[in-house]
């Protein structure tokens, strides 16, 4: 199954996430109302919705309960991009002046806040605990990977293992919450929903790999963020820590410069791109994001009997794929 496949099979589904999404913001004061229209209508690939529904869809639960929830996640993830462009200091998003750039850090913080909220009320209208468990394991998760990754911003001996714990909770712990919700909505067994959310896990990893390595190769407006920026916030990623590990001898000394100067000023970008292409960094990042997608693959083999198990299957290659 294709990208487009897959996505053709929860199209109508992820239109009325869309509806509810929407529906359900007209509440908000203003600026929030504007600011939460202005992101969530910039565009945004619905990924996390998406695997909300392909999950339920398999266990055989789908209805309204899986769109609540579909939105559910895409709130939640809109409320961590907010934050997360204000840690940053990013300026774009979505193709966009990112919320910090347009309405200043103090009200893009509140709009964050009041969009976790919205998505906390709507999963209570669920009225089951095992739903809010979920959300809320999730939501401190990834607050505790950018409390994380602040405390280790700026510095060169982060290792390996730090930095895929610092993928998984930023990214990975939510898309793992996002089958396990399908599966809890389709009263799967323990055993299937556990392999749904080891599903979910590894796929976010490569994913938050991918977003890794695209943060060295892609072209800022077709990524529709900021692109050559982790370095400079001061997040030394895998690529850059292969790059170094692999005895590259200019590695060290060029990252330490960046990093002490929080911007390009004696290192030129392209310079930082060209060592992690030909140190083999790269490579070596785009080989372990190849090794988790075959893992998430393998969590679901043999589910290709059904077109919901067929499109889980496609999506940890579309998450190799995509160059946005
Ligand atoms: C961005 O996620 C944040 C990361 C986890 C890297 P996406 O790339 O899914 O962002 P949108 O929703 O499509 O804008
Ligand atoms: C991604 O962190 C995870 C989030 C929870 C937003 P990044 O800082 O790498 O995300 P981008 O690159 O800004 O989307
Ligand atoms: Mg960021
Ligand atoms: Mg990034």
């Amino acid at each position: 199954m294709t990208a487009r496949e897959l996505f053709e099979l929860v199209r109508e589904d992820l239109l009325r996430v869309e509806e509810q999404i929407f529906a359900e913001n007209r509440s908000a004061i203003e600026p929030v109302a504007e600011i939460i229209t202005y992101l969530l209508g910039g565009g945004g690939k619905r990924l996390r919705p998406a695997l909300v529904l392909l999950s339920a869809g398999f266990c055989g639960a789908r209805g309204p309960s899986a769109i609540r929830l579909g939105a559910v996640v895409e709130l939640i993830h809109t409320a961590t991009l907010i934050h997360d462009d204000v840690i940053d200091g990013a300026d774009l998003r979505r193709g966009r002046p990112s919320a910090n750039h347009r309405w200043g850090n103090h009200i893009s913080v509140l709009a964050g806040d009041w969009l976790y909220m919205q998505a906390f009320r709507i999963a209570l209208a669920e009225r089951n605990f095992r739903i809010l468990d979920i959300l809320i394991e999730l939501t401190q998760n990834m607050v505790e990977g950018e409390l994380l990754q602040w405390a280790k911003l700026g510095r060169m001996d982060l290792t390996e293992a730090e930095a895929l714990d610092l993928n998984e909770r930023k990214t990975a712990c939510l898309f793992s919450g996002c089958t396990r919700l399908g599966a809890v909505l389709g009263h799967a067994d323990p055993a299937v929903e556990q392999a749904l959310a080891d599903y979910g896990r590894y796929a976010g990893m490569a994913f938050q790999l991918v977003d890794d390595l695209l943060d060295f190769t892609a072209q800022p407006e077709q990524l529709g963020k900021p692109v050559l920026s982790d370095l400079k916030e001061g997040k030394v990623t895998l690529p850059l820590i292969y790059a170094m590990q692999d005895g590259v001898p200019h590695a060290q000394p060029l990252v330490a410069a960046v990093l002490a100067e929080k911007g390009f000023q004696s290192v030129r970008p392209e310079q930082i791109a060209a060592l992690v292409r030909e140190s083999g960094a790269l490579d070596r990042t785009r080989q372990l994001a190849e090794d988790y997608a075959a893992r998430a693959k393998n969590c679901i083999a043999g589910w290709a009997g059904s077109e919901y198990g067929r499109a889980l299957l496609a999506v940890p290659d579309f998450i190799l794929e995509r160059e946005s």
